[in-house]
């Protein structure tokens, strides 16, 4: 069973871009609660999605100086969620019950966290960032933001498979003639888990042709709250950095936002993002393609009925995680394994 979303409400999630947050309010529905970003004196602003009058969106409404301002009667609200403004009001206008709900928000390296636990509970400390070649001279890195229509679990499962891109990206990731058996470490400790694959190899799909020689590792890794990363590795270091941050919109709705980090070559960096955007957008379709079809299957038939071998490595631990949110509690673990990839 995948965990329900409510138990994820003490975790940050990325809402956004930092960019995305301009001149007009952004909604975005996170844990399956709508809310609102705006940018108030200067700093991101995450209110509920409702306007506490008569519940009109507030993201339907627009940005006036510091205030967001409803569309319906023209209430004004800081970034604070509180009322500043009641246009035809004579007098002050505060009082508890004309508050706008608020999320915690956190602008960090060109995102935007949100956290929609209640605003009693603090929340957790923001995730480590995870991409450690972000600001690093020697690679070039690019974000990317797109959704897809699974759960979360599954969305993550299918960034850290390696036993699918024999098929949903056939000749282009992998080549499914062409197995050579490779042994897998696996290790978890209370921070995260990883598989390494030792595949000592030329690899041979078209996409690792063009970016890679000799591969000796390929990496998947995932850390809490749904940080999934990819890191292929030659004789001299990381050649392919891919980190993934999920957000899990609904049930059924994930945002992923990602750092993508190649080392600094010959071709500039715009001409590179172009390629890879064009090379990685087949794969990240056929992807978002095969995990709609996964859940409106699964919606088919009421829910998920899954079965698994130890070829399925990740998925045990990514639900290890959700289910042990309290660091103390977690436990370490070590196995190695064959497989034909
Ligand atoms: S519903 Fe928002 S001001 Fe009335
Ligand atoms: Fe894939």
């Amino acid at each position: 069973m995948n965990p329900p979303l409510d138990s994820l409400r003490p975790h940050w999630f990325v809402a956004c871009t930092a960019a995305e947050v301009r001149a007009r309010p952004l909604a975005r529905t996170i844990l399956g609660v709508p809310i609102v970003l705006f940018r108030s004196a200067g700093k991101i602003a995450a209110l509920i999605d409702r306007c506490p009058h008569r519940n009109a969106a507030l993201s339907q409404g627009r940005v006036t100086g510091d205030l967001i301002e409803c569309p319906y009667h023209g209430w004004s609200f800081d970034g604070g969620g509180a009322c500043r403004r009641i246009p035809g009001m004579v007098g002050a206008c505060e009082h508890p019950h004309q508050t706008a709900e608020t999320a915690h928000a956190i602008e960090r390296e060109g995102l935007v966290w949100v956290c929609v636990g209640k605003s009693e509970t603090a929340p957790e400390t923001l995730p480590v960032s995870r991409h450690v070649a972000l600001g690093d001279a020697r690679f070039d890195t690019f974000l990317w933001a797109a959704t897809a229509r699974c759960a979360l679990v599954d969305g993550i499962e299918n960034l850290l498979d390696a036993c699918h891109p024999h098929f949903a990206h056939a000749g282009l990731v992998r080549r499914t003639q062409k197995r050579r058996t490779v042994d897998v470490t696996v290790r978890r400790d209370a921070d995260g888990v990883e598989a390494i694959y030792h595949e000592n190899a030329r690899p041979d799909g078209l996409i690792p042709r063009l970016l890679e020689g000799q591969r000796l590792t390929s990496v998947g890794r995932f850390f809490l709250p749904a940080t999934a990363q990819l890191e292929y590795t030659g004789a001299d270091g990381p050649r392919f950095l891919l980190t993934s941050m999920f957000t899990p919109c609904d049930e059924r709705t994930v945002l992923i936002h990602s750092c993508i980090s190649t080392p600094r070559k010959l071709a500039p960096a715009w001409l590179k993002k172009t390629i890879l955007r064009a090379i990685f957008g087949r794969v990240l379709r056929q992807d978002q393609d095969v995990l709609r079809r996964q859940q409106e299957n699964i919606d088919r038939f009421g829910g998920p009925k899954f079965t698994s071998t130890p070829l399925d490595v990740m998925r045990p631990h990514i639900l290890y995680f959700l289910s042990h949110p309290d660091r103390a509690t977690r436990t370490d673990h070590a196995a190695t394994l064959q497989m034909e990839l």
